[in-house]
């Protein structure tokens, strides 16, 4: 489809300045796709859909109604940040849906990774399509389709789970980023003023925590992959490495082993730290992480995280191992 080729002539987004030219020409060009009509967006707080919603919170203001569905499977902090910063920063119109319960529920005992996906996928369509039965005059769906999506190149994200609404709800596309790339939305990201933090965030799969909690999800576990991700984000950050390593996380399987805590016997769960490099995600390389600093999170984890007793450093490149263990 012609429209869906980035044109020869467009220059790639290197600098503050050509982000701010790209946001000048994106305004005009949203203002007047748009006019005076409603426009809904689901906001995940990851890179592309922060950047679109700043994008039309500076065209058209109030006029765009955020969702931020929470599903649970989201990391320590994230749901917290996409209210301060959209909400409370920059004003925008923002439904909150706590969808924890719902999502877990609907989870429970399921155990075969991509039964997970599908049950994760279609509960957010129902919560989205809740959502937006809710709001009046809405005429207009914003997507944070960036160009690879378009090219398919590759297996980063199975976009933006909305394309799944009912015949009734199929509102026209808003899609302000679908020729960017990446490292080119990161930049319109920073010169629309949206946090480092949110626009430098490592890839996360849509399934969010759900697909590093293996099998079949329970509360607790969940909370030791949150909590143990936490730990590691924050040395990773306090030790140069967050900008450095591509994407990096931990696993908890859904097995025990033994162990010993102040003299007395454990039986509990193992956390799985995984750090990798890639440019695709097609392969990926190990990161080679210090010992002391590995030995140094292994203590905060087997310590503060509770139900972990142990945790072991995942060395497989891709391949043999996929990035993620689901
Ligand atoms: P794998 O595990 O296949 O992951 O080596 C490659 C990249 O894709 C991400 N990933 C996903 N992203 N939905 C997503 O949006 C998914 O179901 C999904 N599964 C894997 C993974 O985090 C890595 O960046």
């Amino acid at each position: 489809m012609a429209n869906n080729v980035r044109p020869a002539s467009m220059e790639r987004i290197t600098t503050p300045a050509l982000a701010n030219k790209f946001i000048a020409e994106q305004l005009d060009a949203l203002r007047a796709q748009i006019g005076s009509k409603k426009v809904l967006l689901a906001l995940s707080g990851g890179v592309d859909s922060s950047v679109v919603a700043a994008l039309l919170i500076k065209a058209v203001g109030q006029q765009l109604t955020c969702v931020h569905v929470n599903h649970g499977l989201l990391r320590k902090g994230e749901p917290e940040q996409v209210v301060r910063v959209f909400r409370e920063e920059m004003k925008a119109n923002l439904v909150y849906v706590d969808a924890v319960d719902r999502f877990l529920d609907k989870l429970a005992g399921v155990a075969e990774p991509e039964q997970k996906r599908k049950v994760i996928g279609a509960e957010f369509i129902r919560v989205f399509e809740e959502e937006a039965r809710k709001l009046e005059g809405i005429e207009f769906l914003a997507q944070g389709t960036i160009y690879p999506d378009i090219l398919e190149s590759g297996p980063v994200k199975a976009h933006h789970n909305v394309g799944g609404l009912p015949d009734d709800l199929k509102f026209e596309l808003v899609e302000p980023l679908k020729f960017l790339f990446k490292d080119e939305v990161r930049v319109v990201g920073e010169a629309l003023g949206l946090p480092h933090s949110m626009v430098y965030r490592q890839p996360f799969p849509g399934p969010g925590l759900g697909v590093r909690c293996t099998g079949a999800i329970t509360r607790d576990r969940l909370e030791a992959v949150r909590e143990s991700d936490a730990i590691l984000r924050e040395e990773f950050a306090k030790n140069g490495l967050e900008g450095k390593v591509w994407q990096y996380f931990t696993i908890v399987p859904d097995y025990k082993s033994t162990g010993v805590k102040e003299n007395v016997r454990s039986y509990e769960w193992p956390v799985v730290i995984r750090a990798v490099n890639t440019k695709d995600a097609m392969t990926a390389t190990v990161e080679d992480i210090p010992f002391a600093l590995l030995q140094h999170i292994t203590n905060r984890i087997t310590h503060e995280v509770k139900g972990v007793n142990r945790v072991l450093y995942d060395l497989t490149p891709k391949p043999t191992g996929t990035i993620e263990w689901e």
